[in-house]
């Protein structure tokens, strides 16, 4: 079963993602040659609590740690170490996600280390474009399967591939609910989203071949080929004509004279 959240869960909903947005800026801003992805999990966790939550992967089927960082080759499910030194060239994925007043938030991005190569920029350009390709087919009616359709011929058209490997995924008061949420495969299959429903859409896309596999950590996935991987994840909403991005920071309400675009979700 799906479910259709009500206005004062979606509130709530939103406030966990809302803080979800604004710690992955503060951890992607923190992200420079030298720092150790173990700093950016006890960065990510400092900035959840303050914010009156906790994390949502912390002990989640034995997950040890805040935020997954998945750097180069590593596809998701990187766990933070202080002997993971990023270095100039790198790419990382940081996977953060919250328990707030007993719900979920849930987002991702991935960022380059300084300077990064053409090819990898275009792998992070494309898979975000993927991700907001999947968004853009989320609206009343639409079927499961036309969000992972748009992101696979996105990410087809410039040469990379779409993991099969791992799913997005309803989101609520479980970090993991109904549907799956593939990332590939024909339009107009699965089940009719509706106004209410809430979804985390997480493309991961490799510059080579498709494959993954899990290192020993039993948690590590990486590309089979050892080829770059990327991943970009919101939590959106299902709205009654299209879509609310939950996960995505929305600008203050200005303080003083000036319109405020705060909820206008643009995009
Ligand atoms: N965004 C990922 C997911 O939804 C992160 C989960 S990491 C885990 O699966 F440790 F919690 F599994
Ligand atoms: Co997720």
């Amino acid at each position: 079963m799906i479910v259709c959240r009500s206005a004062s869960e979606l509130r709530r909903l939103r406030e966990a993602n809302q803080l979800v947005g604004r710690v992955l800026d503060v951890v992607r801003e923190a992200v420079a040659p030298g720092i150790t992805t173990a700093e950016l999990d006890a960065l990510a966790e400092r900035e959840i609590r303050a914010g009156g939550a906790e994390p949502a992967f912390k002990g989640y089927k034995g997950y040890p740690a805040t935020i997954c960082a998945s750097v180069n080759e590593q596809v998701v499910h990187g766990i933070p170490s202080p002997k993971t030194v990023l270095k100039e060239g790198d790419i990382i994925s940081i996977d953060l996600g919250a328990l707030l007043d007993g719900f979920y938030g849930d987002s991702a991005v991935t960022v380059g280390v300084g300077t990064i190569s053409p090819k990898a920029a275009e792998l992070l350009r494309v898979t975000e474009e993927s991700l907001w390709k999947g968004i853009d087919a989320v609206r009343p009616g639409a079927r499961v399967s036309d969000i992972g359709h748009a992101v696979q011929v996105h990410v087809e058209l410039f040469g990379f591939s779409v993991v099969r490997e791992f799913v997005g995924h309803g989101i609520g008061s479980e970090l993991h609910e109904e549907p799956q949420i593939p990332n590939y495969g024909d339009p107009g299959r699965g089940p009719r989203l509706a106004e209410g429903m809430v979804l985390a859409i997480e493309p991961m896309v490799n510059a080579g071949a498709a494959g993954v596999k899990v290192l020993q950590d039993g948690w590590t996935a990486v590309t089979s080929d050892r080829s770059l991987s990327a991943h970009f994840e919101h939590t959106v909403a299902v709205t009654s004509d299209g879509v609310e991005v939950l996960s995505r920071p929305t600008a203050k309400e200005p303080t003083d004279e000036g319109t405020s675009i705060g909820q206008a979700h643009l995009r």
